[in-house]
């Protein structure tokens, strides 16, 4: 069977670009695949947060995931800092890592900004982010685009380590969806949705209420031509909400174009608002019935037994193959 593995940093609120470049793939997978998907905590550390704040969003990424729809039953959730060969297997291929591959890291060079007081957490952390992988044997791996620099260096690691030491890891290969893999930001539409943008108009949280939805989507850039059409050179801003809408409504692109032509971004976006507070609503429904109950602590306590046996295992090989006690 197909082994699957993702993550999900949890540095804020989970958005709508986390929703449809990643998680949303999740839950089909769980039904075709065996799937680990991890609270990836220790990644969090790589920009300096507040400890409460870290300890919270941890339990509110996992809440999320069962709010979405991923059946403990079928999936492994866990939370990365209760499996310790992730630290572990992460020194070992900062031994195999080379610094001229982690100075290409886009992701560094933007998180960083260049600066000297960027933690050295940040610039390792895509080492940190091949083990998560290698050390369940993951053939597949959903991610949104932004994390494919992230796949190839994981893939270079394991080639390299199963050249050099010992026949120890699956190749992984990314699974990156041909829409939505990419949600821009609402007020930059330039630039990829992110949790941790500068301004909370950037971006619709799972969590975030019809209003507020209501306000961002009102707000978020188009153009002046006023014309509901796919193109994303020229018309970033509406062609990142056709994006939206198509994914959560099930409707083509073409489909769309044609619905509004001659109409306006106006009922455009009247429209989107509701699709996106129907398709939110149950999601945040069963959310808040689980986020403060012990079923969240207990799901990733039985994810981290079961975790935890497929990565010592794999991290025993590595170590046999590195002459390592
Ligand atoms: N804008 C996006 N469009 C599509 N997919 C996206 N992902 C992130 N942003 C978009 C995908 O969501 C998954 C989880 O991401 P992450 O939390 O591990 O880290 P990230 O990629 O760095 O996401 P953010 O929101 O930008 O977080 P911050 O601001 O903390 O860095 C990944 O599969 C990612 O590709």
């Amino acid at each position: 069977m197909t082994r699957v593995l993702s993550g999900v940093q949890p540095t804020g609120m989970l958005h709508l670009g986390n929703y449809l470049g990643a998680i949303r793939q999740f839950v089909g997978l769980q039904n075709e695949a065996e799937c680990y998907f991890c609270v990836v905590n220790l990644h969090a550390l790589t920009i300096p947060k507040d400890p409460k704040e870290v300890l919270e969003r941890t339990k509110d990424v996992a809440a999320l995931y069962l709010a979405v729809g991923l059946d403990p039953e079928k999936v492994t959730l866990f939370a990365q800092s209760q499996v310790k060969a992730h630290a572990e297997a992460s020194w070992l291929l900062q031994c195999v890592a080379r610094v001229g591959e982690l100075d290409r890291m886009i992701q560094f060079k933007e998180k960083g900004k260049g600066s000297e007081s960027a933690l050295v957490g940040l610039y390792t952390y895509p080492v940190l982010m091949a083990a998560d992988i290698l050390l369940y044997q993951a053939d597949k791996v959903p991610v949104g685009e932004d994390q494919k620099q992230h796949l190839e260096l994981t893939r270079d690691l394991a080639q390299r380590f199963n050249r050099d030491y010992a026949e120890v890891f699956t190749i992984p290969e990314p699974l990156i969806g041909k829409v939505g893999a990419r949600i821009m930001g609402l007020d930059q539409p330039k630039k990829k949705m992110s949790k941790s943008a500068e301004s909370a108009m950037n971006y619709i949280a799972m969590l975030d209420d019809p209003k507020t939805i209501e306000k961002k989507l009102k707000r978020a850039v188009t153009d002046s031509d006023n014309q509901v059409r796919f193109d994303v050179e020229n018309k970033p801003g509406i062609s990142n909400l056709l994006s939206i809408y198509s994914l959560l409504s099930g409707k083509s692109i073409p489909e769309l174009e044609k619905q509004y032509e001659g109409v306006g971004y106006g009922a455009f976006k009247k429209d989107l608002i509701e699709v996106t507070v129907d398709h939110l609503a149950p999601i945040q429904e069963r959310y808040r019935e689980i986020r403060h109950t012990d079923y969240v602590d207990k799901v990733l306590a039985e994810g981290k037994e079961k975790a935890q046996v497929v990565a010592e295992d794999t991290l025993r090989k590595m170590k046999d193959a590195m002459g390592i006690l």
